[in-house]
């Protein structure tokens, strides 16, 4: 690759300055407030892809936040790589955990800190780098287009019938996508695997007011006691989930899969260290890896109800809320699930309360083979500039456009990603080493090269 170190080393400053402006556009999909964000992001992107070397870039309305599409055809009978990103964001709350303003960029010890600085926009930003160097060296092997969504962070609600009114646009071989981890700085990985999701929010009743807690307490049902409980026995000792049905359809993995996962250089004690826990929990019978790479797992993400705000009220809620996430693994169908876990939910509840269970979003898993040509050439980038091969691994994590593609499109996607456990992304201060970033324009490339070599 001719002039590529040269072509990162002379423009790094540069490259930072204008993810910097991206990432100040506080495109934030989950509310409503920031509609206006989304639109800015979106027209931001379009007007980038054109400077960087598209033919035509434009932002297409979808039932909810937009999508950026662009391409730079060079020849019909080449192979097309479609580029896949999001440019929406996660919340940024708790704020008063942030070292820095979450929409300021900031460097410090050699990281950006932001939110988006990984999840997605510093990943996806790299490709617009890689990109261009590509089309201005005169070195671009193959079609290229771009899809950018917004609403990927809130389970990608319109992009199902996106994909299907616009088919003939998003034709393409392969699709390319840095939204995932790699096992550590030195290990490059290949994800192969992403969970589904099936999210809820529950609301339990008790009494029709909130009642004073010395009155009442002891004689009427506690709402917030009562979601305790039944939360509490969604799962059992052996860290199962309880939900009738909800095993059905889990993959059993092979003694074979199993063993080639313990293989991967995985280390304990760097894990922990990196999420600040002395000890991991988890279903009995299977390693952290496993865990989150091949069972499926129930989580509360948000619960609230009663007093919180500062000091005392004594007061025994009305009303007590929690959002409860299920990460699936494959075959596990996630509008089943949602429909077991409600049924299961309204069965437990006892006669005192009254509980209302709905939708948040949801998404299907994604395993994706190795013995492709795409895994191929993208074990090869990363050898190139690695030096060493990468390791495939299934992550816990879900991107639920990743099996939309498949399954509307027949388009398969190779999950290069360049994240790493440490960057914080969902949390408070996170961020994104600039050796990962720099290293991600290095590699992407060649991608595009042994890709179009061996698709040829
Ligand atoms: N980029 C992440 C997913 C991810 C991160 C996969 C690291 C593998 C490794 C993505 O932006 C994400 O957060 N997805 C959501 C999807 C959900 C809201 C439907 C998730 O997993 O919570
Ligand atoms: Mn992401
Ligand atoms: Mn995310």
């Amino acid at each position: 690759m001719k002039d590529l170190k040269n072509f990162i080393e002379t423009n790094k400053e540069k490259f930072l300055e204008d993810l910097f402006e991206l990432i100040r556009i506080p495109s934030i999909s989950s509310k409503e407030s920031h509609k206006d964000d989304m639109y800015k992001a979106a027209n931001w992107i379009k007007d980038y892809l054109i400077k960087d070397g598209a033919d035509m870039a434009e932002v297409l309305d979808t039932e909810g936040h937009p999508v950026v599409f662009g391409e730079k055809i060079i020849d019909p009978s080449l192979p097309t790589i479609m580029v896949y990103g999001h440019y929406d964001v996660q919340p940024v709350e708790p704020l008063d955990l942030w070292e820095s303003e979450p929409f300021e960029p900031e460097i410090r010890d050699g990281k950006i800190y932001a939110r988006g600085a990984d999840d997605d926009k510093g990943q996806m930003f790299m490709h617009f780098k890689a990109f261009e160097y590509l089309v201005k060296t005169d070195q671009l092997p193959c079609n290229v287009k771009f899809m950018i969504e917004g609403e990927e962070e809130i389970g990608s609600p319109s992009l199902e019938k996106f994909c299907n009114d616009n088919k003939k646009k998003l034709e393409a071989d392969v699709i390319l996508v840095s939204d995932t981890t790699m096992l550590a700085p030195d290990i490059p990985s290949i994800t192969t695997g992403l969970r589904g999701l099936s999210f809820c929010e529950v609301e339990v009743t008790g009494p029709n007011r909130d009642l004073h807690s010395g009155l009442f307490g002891g004689a009427i049902a506690n709402p917030a006691n009562v979601l305790c409980k039944m939360i509490a026995s969604l799962t059992d000792e052996k860290g199962r989930i309880t939900v009738k049905g909800f095993y059905d359809d889990v993959e059993v993995v092979s003694k074979e899969e199993r063993e080639d996962m313990a293989r991967a250089p995985f280390d304990l004690a760097a894990y922990k260290k990196a999420v600040d826990v002395d000890e991991v929990d988890g279903e009995d019978g299977y390693s952290s890896m496993e865990r989150v790479g091949i069972r499926p797992s129930l989580d509360v993400n948000g619960i609230w109800g009663g007093y919180t705000e500062e000091g005392a009220k004594t007061v025994l809620p009305s009303k007590a809320h929690a959002k409860i996430s299920m990460r699936l693994v494959p075959h596990q169908d996630s509008k089943k699930i949602t429909e077991l876990f409600i049924k299961h939910f309204e069965s437990i509840a006892p006669p005192y309360v009254k509980v209302k269970a709905k939708v948040l979003h949801g998404g299907e898993g994604y395993v994706s083979p190795t013995d492709t040509i795409e895994y191929q050439a993208a074990s090869k980038a990363f050898e190139e500039i690695y030096g060493v091969k990468p390791i495939p691994y299934r992550s816990g994590g879900s991107i639920p456009i990743i099996s939309l593609f498949e399954k509307v499109l027949g388009i398969k996607s190779i999950l290069m990603g360049f994240g790493l456990e440490s960057d914080a992304i969902h949390s408070p201060n996170e961020n994104y080493p600039l050796e990962q970033f720099y290293n991600g324009i290095e590699t992407i490339p060649y991608f595009y090269k042994y890709y179009t070599e061996m698709k040829k």
